[in-house]
């Protein structure tokens, strides 16, 4: 077995709802494996290093750091990106509310905050704006200042509270 083969590791996951089986290098972050062999380009990779979460996915339920995962280390879970979470509707209504409010102007960080504010969401009928806040800390804008991305998403958590949660 030569280098290239014994540095490759076999995964197999669901991304976005859909079996994906792959060789992976064994070094290779899990953003690098969405964006560059999946083609799923909505998460960004900036610093990667952990600190400005573009590169925000959800992984078996939680939001994640796809710079910190490795490829290998997803393997048997469940991924979902940006795009699925747009192509099932979920988050139909945190994107709304964000072109509604000017939370997004160039929209580098907009999907990381997207997956991350829907994480919240999920968890928190009717969070503060201090919670908002909090738990988006982890997510650097560089354009809107946070006002208006804290607007948005308390928009959201009061109408899907008047629904009775969504
Ligand atoms: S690219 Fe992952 S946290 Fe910045
Ligand atoms: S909208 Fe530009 S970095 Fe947030």
């Amino acid at each position: 077995m030569n280098e290239i083969v014994r540095d490759r590791i076999d995964v197999a996951l669901t991304v976005n709802g859909e079996p994906v089986e792959a060789r992976v290098p064994a070094g290779q972050h899990l953003i690098d494996f969405l964006r560059l062999e999946l083609g799923l380009t909505g998460a960004h990779a900036s610093c990667e290093h952990g600190v400005c979460g573009a590169c925000t996915v959800r992984v078996n339920g939680d939001a994640v750091r796809g710079c910190l995962m490795l490829a290998a280390q997803a393997d048997g879970a469940e991924v979902w990106t940006v795009e699925g979470l747009t192509d099932t509707g979920e988050i139909a209504d945190l994107q709304e509310a964000f072109v509604a409010r000017n939370a997004l102007q160039c929209g580098f960080c907009t999907p990381g905050m997207l997956v991350a504010a829907q994480e919240l969401l999920a968890r928190e009928d009717a969070p503060s704006r201090a919670e908002i806040r909090e738990h988006l800390s982890g997510n650097y804008c560089r354009c809107t200042g946070y006002e208006a991305i804290v607007d948005a998403v308390e928009t959201v958590a009061t109408a899907r509270a008047g629904k009775g949660g969504a």
